[in-house]
């Protein structure tokens, strides 16, 4: 016997994606991890039963045996990132079990208290520390990519014309403009995209490292006459700027945007609300029948006019607030999740079998939020206003084989 790793049905309204695919179970190589699932699990997704239990998963009866048995549950939406039905499987966690998931531990806080209240170790997946050695772990890029793709094929969808250039006897049209400001991941995959498609695409962002990045994906890199000092933290993330930075950078980028017919913006700072880089004012200077698309719409937009979940019309320029692309192409979002997640908890399962927490390793401190009845995260413990731990937590939980 190895540890039990329980996969349910997404119980987040909307959400078609599943936290693991037949695919995936490879990962677990030797380790002895088994897998139980509640029946259909993945069928949302595109993954019916069958392709699972020919891979010797095991279909429980219930959610609630899921729950009872396994040691470890896998989710993409757990409570904090489910604030709507999450909290049913709270009285069906047990005490000592591992929950690994999205949880938004950095904004749904108030989730860590119940999961501490109910003493599950809680790993949230998007603290996984953006380093070389977790980059096979790393959920938010692997679901930034998805998003960055589908944010421009909604734009082509609802553009008043073509994105590529066609030469015709009736003709010849001119290319659709796109400008994707913030080329982090979801970004660089919007310009990869939206240049298949044939636009004239090009990029912004606050960290000058990106240039060669838009560069070899065949857009402009589009240069700001404004300073950004500093503007990357030691994670690779981008760092939080001055209010007074923020209103130069949109005087500058007002012309710029006037100038296309697109524009997809993900500029986020991890933890943050995202900065609003185009106001009602620059969005009245375009042309009318151009698209936004703002993928930061979940962290408030970048967009002034943005509303979740909404499309917005104001001068004929139509502003699309998505969330949750990801679940839109749920079986590749599926794939590249559960790949992530089998690569974590294979991580955390040693030699013998065991899954062992090791306190002082750096993947498990970023991820791990609650432990043994406490929240441990300090940026979490901060947010709620508790105090500094003690330094002597218990540093290791085994789970029995
Ligand atoms: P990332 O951290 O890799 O990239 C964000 C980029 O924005 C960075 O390159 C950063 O330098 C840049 N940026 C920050 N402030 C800026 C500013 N003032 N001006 C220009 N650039 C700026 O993040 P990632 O993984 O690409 O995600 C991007 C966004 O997409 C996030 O807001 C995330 O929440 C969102 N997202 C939305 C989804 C949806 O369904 N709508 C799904 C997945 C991600």
């Amino acid at each position: 016997m190895g540890i039990v790793a329980g996969v349910v049905t997404e119980s987040a309204r909307g959400e078609r994606r599943v936290a693991m695919v037949p695919s995936a179970l490879a990962v677990f190589g030797k380790t002895g991890i088994q897998i139980l699932m509640e029946p259909g699990a993945g069928t949302a997704a595109g993954f019916p039963d069958a392709d699972y239990t020919e891979k010797g998963v095991r279909l429980a009866r219930s959610r609630a045996e899921v729950f009872a048995e396994a040691n470890v549950i896998l989710q993409v939406r757990s409570l904090g990132a489910n604030p709507e039905t999450g909290a049913e499987d709270l009285s069906l966690i047990r005490p000592g079990q591992v929950v690994i998931g999205f949880g938004e531990p950095l904004t749904a806080f108030d989730a860590a208290r119940s999961l501490a209240a109910r003493r599950a170790s809680f790993l949230a997946m998007e603290l996984m520390p953006r380093i070389t050695r977790a980059q096979s772990m790393d959920a938010l890029s692997s679901m930034a990519t998805i998003a960055g793709y589908k944010a421009v094929l909604i734009a082509a969808d609802s553009l008043n014309r073509m994105f590529p250039m066609l030469m015709t006897a009736a003709g010849t049209l001119a290319p659709a403009r796109v400008l994707v400001i913030g080329a982090g991941v979801a970004g660089l995959q919007a310009i990869a995209t939206a240049r298949r498609l044939g636009a004239v695409v090009s990029g912004y962002d606050i960290r000058d490292v990106v240039k060669e990045q838009i560069e070899s994906l065949g857009a402009r890199f589009v240069v700001l006459d404004v300073k950004a000092d500093a503007a990357q933290d030691k994670g690779g993330y981008a760092k939080a700027m001055s209010e007074d930075f923020y209103r130069r950078q949109r005087e500058a980028m007002a012309a710029v945007l006037a100038q296309n017919n697109v524009v997809i913006t993900t500029a986020a700072v991890p933890g943050r609300k995202a900065p609003i880089l185009i106001t009602r004012e620059m969005v009245a200077r375009m042309t009318p029948g151009s698209a936004i698309v703002d993928i930061a719409a979940e962290r408030g937009g970048n967009c002034e006019l943005t509303r979740p979940g909404e499309v917005v019309e104001a001068n004929g320029v139509r502003i699309f607030g998505p969330v949750n692309l990801p679940s839109a192409v749920p079986y590749h979002a599926s794939q590249m999740y559960a790949k992530n997640i089998a690569t974590f908890l294979k991580y955390l399962v040693n030699k013998e079998g065991n899954l062992v927490l090791h306190r002082d390793d750096e993947i498990v401190k970023e991820t791990l939020v609650t432990h043994e009845g406490e929240v441990v995260h300090p940026r979490v413990r901060e947010l709620l206003g508790l105090p500094e731990l003690q330094a002597n937590m218990p540093q290791a939980v085994t789970q029995e084989k």
